[in-house]
């Protein structure tokens, strides 16, 4: 299992200096959103929970202005192939950079820089009595919970996954969990439970087991922050996989500092993006969700 600790807060996942270009082997439809896969020839296997600064090589910057910073990018599954390691990458074209991102075609080129960040802890790490884990996606948020899936199923770790989604346009990934027992909620109704995913959550954290279990969300900042109220006011442990606009992604720019539950700032991309719910004020970051 790759996060067989907890890291604490201002304890720093080292990356790889500078970046490497890769190659696109594939790109598909999932739904509304696209998986495109990149092989990393010279880079470490990433752990759950962390993410890479991404650009293509070609049509990025230049006379035409944006995209001109790499965007980031939670890592949705990874595994080690002949040749380097296949990182898969869940995107929704939202904007210039996500949108070249997910025209990228198979033999293009593709910067990378990673993995970096924090990523989620095993869930006896997040609580001791924790036997098993929760897993809560939302929208595009559902990327970083395929590859912490097959992780903790690697490790013989049982985990419950719930997704949501707003409507059939803003959804998908779902080819990423190659699994059947997940629950699904949509808002619109045209799949799973008409709501939220956070009705379903409620429905588990109401159960005998609940306390035994670490919960691990990412998603828009609304559910997130209801994820860690409802979380906070049972006593059941959790960590969010954040987001923020993030110029760099390894600690030089301040761009996505937010707020301790404490005092003072951390910075998303070096203290994050996985925290534990505990650690921040809020999960409503500005900037951040879409
Ligand atoms: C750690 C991390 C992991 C991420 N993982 C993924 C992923 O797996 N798949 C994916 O599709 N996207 C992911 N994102 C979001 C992605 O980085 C942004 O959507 C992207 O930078 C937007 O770039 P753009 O040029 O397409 O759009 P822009 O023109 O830069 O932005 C378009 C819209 O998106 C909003 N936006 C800008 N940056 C962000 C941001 N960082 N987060 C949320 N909204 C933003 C803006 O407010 C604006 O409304 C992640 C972000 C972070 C910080
Ligand atoms: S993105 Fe630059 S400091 Fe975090």
């Amino acid at each position: 299992m790759t996060a067989t600790r907890a890291p604490k807060l201002g304890e720093r996942v080292v990356a790889p200096f500078g970046r490497r270009s890769c190659e696109i082997t594939r790109n598909l439809a999932s739904g509304g959103y696209r998986i495109f896969s990149a092989l990393d020839a010279a880079g470490p296997e990433p752990a759950a929970g962390q993410f890479y600064m991404l650009a293509a090589d070609s049509g990025w910057g230049g006379d035409e202005g944006r995209p001109y910073l790499a965007r980031a990018f939670s890592v949705a599954d990874a595994e080690r192939e002949s040749g380097g390691v296949r990182l898969d990458f869940l995107v929704q074209a939202i904007g210039p950079g996500t949108s070249r991102l997910a025209a990228l075609e198979p033999g293009e080129g593709l910067w990378i820089h990673g993995p970096l960040g924090r990523p989620f802890a095993a869930p006896r790490d997040v609580s001791p009595d924790a036997a098993g884990a929760i897993l809560i996606g939302g929208g595009i948020g559902v990327a970083p919970l395929a590859l912490w899936r097959r992780r903790l199923q690697r490790a013989g770790i049982p985990a419950r996954v719930l997704l949501g989604f707003r409507d059939q346009e803003n959804s998908g990934g779902l080819d990423l969990f190659d699994c059947s027992e997940i629950r699904l909620a949509s808002e619109d109704g045209h799949t799973g439970h008409r709501g939220y995913v956070t009705d379903l959550l409620g429905v588990l954290l109401e159960g005998d087991d609940a306390s035994s279990a670490a919960v691990y969300a990412c998603g828009p900042p609304a559910m997130l922050e209801a994820v860690r109220v409802m979380c906070a006011d049972r006593g059941v442990a959790c960590e969010l996989a954040l987001e923020a606009p993030m110029a760099c992604g390894f600690g030089a720019c301040f761009g996505c500092a937010i707020p301790l539950a404490d005092e003072g700032y951390m910075r998303l991309c070096v203290d994050g993006p996985v925290v534990r719910g505990d650690e921040v004020e809020t999960a409503l970051v500005k900037g951040s969700g879409h």
